[in-house]
């Protein structure tokens, strides 16, 4: 047990946990987006508030949920900590290079576009997620679903009727499109998936996801202040 917990705060173990954690939050984002799809159906809502009573109320869904939270918050403080370490050993080694990741400007930027979508996921979750569990949102029944479930349709559709908030989501969107493009490559790399055939397809795969995923999400804020 030991040579694990020595293990997994090497740096190399650091990385492992900011790769697998990464790849778990890209699996839920893809999930959550799918899910959310939901929203574009001219029903009333009904699609969008029964998939989210079962994603809510599922009890293995609820125990991967607990799973989410926790590596959100492990990704988002090991990030915090190789930023700062990396800071303090400026200067004081040589940086260590790998050949096949190119330095861009995400790559260099990570700290600070993580830094952006944790504020933007503590507004989000601050007005979706506690507003639920908390109970802040109205009920509402449709035929042939037994009791009530939560309108979070409702709630969604007032939030994104305000200017600010869709402003707030296209720029954490913007920020999660760079943190994606750089973090899935980097992810793969850290997995030592290093391939001359299969590294430029994972790195075309990255930015097709980094694209198709925020842009997805964005479509749902304009959707909703211009349409509906
Ligand atoms: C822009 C469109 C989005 C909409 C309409 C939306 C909507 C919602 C709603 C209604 C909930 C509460 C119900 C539920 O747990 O399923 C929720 C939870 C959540 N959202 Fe979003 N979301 C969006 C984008 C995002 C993005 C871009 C992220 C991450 C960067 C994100 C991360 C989360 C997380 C972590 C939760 C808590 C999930 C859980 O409890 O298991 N969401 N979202």
């Amino acid at each position: 047990m030991n040579w694990f917990i020595k293990f997994l705060s090497s740096s190399i173990g650091r990385k492992l946990i900011m790769s697998l954690t990464g790849l778990f939050l890209i699996l839920f984002l893809t999930v959550h987006l799918i899910g959310n799809l939901q929203l574009f159906k001219d029903d009333g809502g009904q699609a969008f508030n029964v998939y989210a009573h079962f994603m809510t109320s599922n009890p293995l869904i609820k125990f991967i949920a607990y799973g989410n939270y926790f590596f959100i918050l492990l990704h988002a403080f090991m990030g915090i900590y190789i930023a700062s370490y990396n800071r303090k050993a400026k200067g004081q080694q040589p940086a260590v290079t790998n050949p096949n990741v190119r330095i861009t400007w995400a790559s260099k930027n990570m700290p600070i576009l993580g830094g952006l979508i944790l504020a933007f996921l503590l507004m989000h979750m601050g007005d979706f997620w506690l507003k639920m569990k908390l109970g802040n949102v109205n009920m509402v029944s449709y035929a042939g679903i037994e009791g009530e479930v939560k309108n979070l349709y409702e709630r969604v559709a007032i939030s994104f009727k305000e200017l600010w908030v869709v402003i707030v989501y296209l720029v954490g969107l913007v920020a999660l499109a760079f943190h994606l493009n750089h973090g899935f490559q980097s992810a793969f790399q850290t997995l030592g998936i290093n391939h001359r055939k299969y590294t430029p397809l994972i790195k075309k795969l990255g930015l097709l996801y980094s694209l198709i995923v925020p842009i997805g999400f964005a479509l749902m804020p304009i959707y909703y202040y211009f349409f509906r």
